[in-house]
């Protein structure tokens, strides 16, 4: 059994922007199944929400930018596991109300690099049992930017855990002025190119990369991709410098929250067996759109961030033509003001086949996986993704772009893989809405053979996207080091 300190800047049920809230919500409670020791520290948001009781541990000081400050470490558990979480409590940082990242009227907080940097602080006094926890690490495992310079915090320890750091998306670094990282008084050993010094900036995410024992990302595919000019941000030299220590893990799924056949946010549960049933979710969400309910016509879904990396602009350029076909469309969103906006406008001329809903909702998006035919996920690129393997488990049919971890998880629907009984998507090589539309075109045909879309969906509803075989490999990386 190893110690595991799970760094993370959010964890589903406790608070949620996107995948990476969803990873850090199952993959310490498959670990702790594998028998391992994980705990979990995030900060104590105004906004969190804790299910389970709370508890006072204990009181570390830090130092902060140009001060020392007392913070408070407090414990509950993820619900429905046995799995630790810490609290890093500190109320002028996390204590107002807005998200992780941004403020309440949606600007990115001000002082990101300060707030960021305790939580790194902190997880290093905890790494290093120096906070009255009574508990050494043994891995200390990092999640995205905001948790970068814990290994290169901890680089600087004669005796320390072993680092390892994910990257869950490599287009949010965490990259600040100089003046930042003279502010939060860094150590001077870690600026320099191969430190935390990114062409003159401080970048949180390169001191993961550069420092972390072990480097994951989400998807195989997008370890590969991440090594070249296109997808790598200026930081691809590190990663193929550092590949020998680099490696893709596919993400799992939390399959009980995830499951057609339990869930309470469903109109109507179903399975792989009693797919007849799906329909019964396909007109409560008609419904719930204000859409013509009508069980023949394909309809069609997408659930998002709306920005830029999620193709949005590809959709915007061919909703014209998307929607002079037989399908209705639905969309829960939320994000960059002007795709809301020219979203919103479409479904404002089309009221009979598009139905925007923008926001945040959790209960909706169950809703929508179970209820819909097609998913549409035409990412310009994505690390894993997880909607493209909840659709398959829902029996909804993803339409996904050739990159990251959509590649590694959609079957594209061609004679062979039809015939072997694989095939559980479509997919599409450009970024491009030719590319794009003809994907919708060969979707729309397969839907009108029944036999075999409903192929389609049993395949992908009997692929095992459970965090078991995943977690293995994390185990096995935990252990090799
Ligand atoms: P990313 O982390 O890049 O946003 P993922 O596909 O990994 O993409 O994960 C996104 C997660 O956030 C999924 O669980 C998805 O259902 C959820 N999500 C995104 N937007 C919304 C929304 N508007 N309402 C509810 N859930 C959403
Ligand atoms: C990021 C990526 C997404 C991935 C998620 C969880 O937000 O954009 O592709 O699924 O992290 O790893």
């Amino acid at each position: 059994m190893k110690k595991i300190l799970f760094v993370t800047a959010e964890a589903h049920p406790l608070i949620k922007t996107g995948g990476l809230a969803d990873v850090s919500g199952s993959l310490p409670k498959a670990l702790a199944e594998l028998g391992e020791d994980v705990r979990i520290l995030i900060p104590n948001y105004q906004a969190i929400k804790c299910a389970e009781a709370v508890y006072f541990k204990s009181t570390v000081r830090i130092a902060d930018a140009g001060r020392s400050v007392d913070v408070n470490l407090l414990e509950t558990r993820l619900p429905d596991s046995n799995v630790i979480v810490w609290l890093v409590d500190f109320a002028e940082y996390f204590g107002l109300p807005g998200n992780p990242y941004v403020d309440a009227s949606g600007e990115a907080w001000p002082n990101n690099a300060e707030r960021f940097a305790l939580l790194c602080r902190v997880a290093v006094e905890v790494a290093q049992n120096r906070s009255y926890l009574d508990w050494q690490a043994d891995i200390v495992h990092c999640n995205d930017w905001q948790t970068g310079l814990v290994p290169a915090l901890l680089s600087l320890e004669s005796r320390r855990p072993a680092t390892v750091f994910t990257i869950h998306n490599m287009a949010y670094q965490g990259v600040f002025e100089k003046s930042a990282f003279t502010a939060l008084n860094l150590p001077n050993a870690l600026w320099h190119m191969g430190g935390v010094e990114y062409n003159g900036w401080l970048s949180f995410l390169k001191g993961g990369l550069a420092y972390a024992d072990r480097i994951t990302t989400v998807s195989p595919t997008y370890a590969d991709e991440i090594q070249t000019a296109d997808y790598g941000y200026g930081l691809e030299g590190l990663l193929s410098y550092r590949k020998s220590v680099l490696s893709g893990i596919i993400n799992g799924i939390d399959a009980e929250h995830w499951d057609p056949a339990a869930d309470a946010y469903i109109a109507q549960a179903f399975d792989s067996k009693t797919l007849a049933k799906k329909l019964g979710n396909k007109t409560a969400l008609q419904a719930q759109f204000a859409l013509p309910v009508d069980k023949k016509i394909p309809l069609f879904a997408l659930i998002s961030r709306l920005v830029e990396q999620k193709g949005i602009d590809l959709i915007l350029e061919s909703l014209e033509d998307l929607l002079a076909e037989p399908l209705q469309f639905v969309l829960l969103g939320s994000g960059d003001k002007s795709f809301e906006q020219q979203l919103l406008a479409f479904a404002e001329r089309y009221p009979n086949k598009m139905a925007v809903k923008i926001g945040y909702d959790e209960g909706l998006s169950h809703l929508i996986e179970a209820g819909a035919d097609v998913f549409l996920m035409p990412s310009r690129f994505e690390p894993c993704g997880l909607n493209q393997i909840y659709s398959q488990r829902y029996g909804t049919i993803p339409i996904v772009r050739n990159t990251g971890g959509l590649a590694d998880t959609v079957t594209d629907t061609l004679p062979e893989s039809i015939a072997n009984h694989t095939a559980t998507g479509f997919v599409f090589n450009d970024a491009s809405p030719g590319s794009f539309t003809e994907a919708v075109k060969r979707a729309l045909l397969v839907y009108s053979l029944p036999k075999v879309w409903k192929q389609l969906q049993v395949n992908g509803m009997k692929k095992d996207y459970s965090w078991q075989e995943s977690a293995k490999h994390y185990q096995a990386l935990y252990q090799d080091i």
